[in-house]
């Protein structure tokens, strides 16, 4: 007996000092300072050769990645709470992904979908209106990216009504281009120099409770937002009779991970369905599981938009996007909208294969398991740091926003960026959104204990950033 017990003490011991020894391992992630050598040679050829035009974050120039972590040329590795652009879903590299990309590149690997035909898109076709909100019959118009996915629908909501004007929020992103940069408005920088646009978009402000545009408190508000656009825009100065659609993120991505209220959005499709203004969801950022459930806007019961458009988490890495509309949305003629490679048949097969690992590995139940429990913890940082403001989100969309003080909820701008970098420095891989935002937007796949390791190196940099504010 006392031999087992010993045996049963042993064993446990020997456990506890794997256990150790494996989290010792785990971090020490970072071998080098980064930028390492290796980066740094990189980064001066990049800055010779490549567009100026784009803002990067922090100097990771990453070679590999897999699962929730990705590796930079020097050999660091970081916790990878960005899932790249807000893009792996599955998590680096699913060897299911891998593996489909690998099948279909020995196969075929284009032949315009828009041109001729084949297979991978009429079944990811299939699959894509199978998990879209309405159970009305829909289709599909794949391209290659979210601005081309926002771009198709305001086409087709032009072609289809015959309305020219749109309507859209404050702080938004729908991307880059000269259609969706018009519906775009979340920092000047995006559109200075640019006009003229696309003509005929009002922008309306966007349910931000934290930082009401009106003042207003919820829910003695009586979210006076949604009733502003029916009484102060639609009735006042954009004619809701030439208004083709209403462009909506269900959660503010780039806005800075806004989360409108529980009953915001049935508010807002009525007063859209009143005037046969449609409702196109941009769930580019929020959809495809991210929130735990395939688009976000099911989290507003009964709101069944008439368009949705999806991509980034799409194919979890692959270039694609999709435009999903109601069978009848979809009546342009042949000729009206095409694409050389949208819908790209290897991006169709890395995409299927998503779907069915969300589906498989129950990824929608594991984003809300790990988003509550991510949630809970950011609220205890909140008890302890003042410069934590507000924590808001829904499963793993989960966004942070620092201030100088929680009274006067002034931006914490610059404290936001250096808490950013010394997480990177210190091998957690997460970036801001809007003025002061630290977005969690981890792979689906995420565990709690990789949760508590990434915390642990947020923690100690939100807790060096606050000493000194003091
Ligand atoms: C909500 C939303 N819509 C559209 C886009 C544009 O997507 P893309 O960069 O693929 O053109 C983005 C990109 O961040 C986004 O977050």
């Amino acid at each position: 007996m006392g031999g087992i017990l010993l045996q049963f003490t042993f064993q446990a011991a020997a456990r506890q000092t794997v256990r150790l020894l494996v989290t010792k391992v785990e971090k020490q992630r970072i071998v080098v300072t980064p930028p390492g050598p290796k980066a740094r040679e990189l980064l001066a050829k990049d800055t010779n050769i490549l567009s100026h035009s784009v803002v990067r974050w922090y100097p990771l120039v990453a070679e590999s990645g897999s699962g929730c972590f990705v590796k930079d040329v020097d050999g660091n590795e970081y916790i990878d709470f960005n899932s790249g652009l807000v893009v792996l879903n599955v998590g680096h590299s699913h060897p299911r992904v891998v593996k489909a990309i690998k099948d279909q590149a020995e196969k075929l690997i284009h032949y315009s979908w828009t041109d001729f035909y084949y297979k991978p898109i009429i079944d990811l076709g299939e699959q894509v209106a199978r998990i879209t909100p309405g159970s009305f019959p829909k289709k599909v118009f794949f391209s290659n990216s979210g601005a081309e996915a926002n771009e198709a629908a305001m086409k087709m909501a032009r072609w289809h009504t015959r309305k020219p004007l749109f309507l859209a929020y404050t702080s938004s992103f729908h991307g880059r281009t000269f259609g969706t940069m018009a519906l775009t408005a979340s920092k000047p920088v995006q559109r200075r120099h640019f006009f003229p646009l696309v003509p005929g978009v009002t922008h309306v402000p966007y349910p931000y409770c934290y930082r009401c545009p009106f003042g207003l408190e919820y829910p003695k508000c009586n979210m006076w937002c949604v009733d502003f656009i029916d009484e102060e825009v639609l009735k006042k100065f954009h004619p809701p009779e030439d208004t083709a659609a209403m462009f909506i993120e269900p959660i503010q991505g780039e806005g800075g991970y806004v989360v409108p209220p529980d009953d915001y959005f049935q508010r807002l499709k009525k007063i859209l369905d009143k005037y046969n203004i449609l409702m196109v969801d941009d769930e580019i950022q929020a959809g495809m599981g991210r929130t735990g459930k395939w688009f976000a806007i099911e989290h507003w019961a009964g709101v069944i938009p008439d368009i949705v458009t999806s991509a980034k988490g799409l194919a979890s890495g692959m270039p694609i996007g999709a435009t999903i509309a109601k069978d009848e949305l979809m009546d342009w003629e042949g000729g009206s909208h095409a694409t050389t490679f949208g819908g790209n048949p290897v991006a169709c097969a890395a995409a299927l294969q998503v779907i069915d690992i969300i589906k498989e590995e129950k990824l929608l139940e594991n984003a809300t398991r790990q988003g509550t429990y991510l949630m809970k913890r950011l609220k205890e940082l909140q008890q302890k740091y003042p410069i934590i403001g507000d924590v808001r989100g829904k499963g793993l969309m989960i966004g942070v926003e620092l201030v100088k003080d929680p009274e006067a909820k002034e931006p914490a701008a610059q404290e936001s960026i250096d808490v950013m970098n010394k997480c990177f420095k210190r091998g957690l891989a997460i970036i801001t959104s809007s003025k002061s935002t630290m977005r969690f937007a981890p792979p689906l796949i995420i565990t709690h204990e990789i949760i508590d390791e990434g915390l642990e190196i947020f923690e100690s940099a939100v807790k060096e950033v606050a000493a000194q504010l003091k």
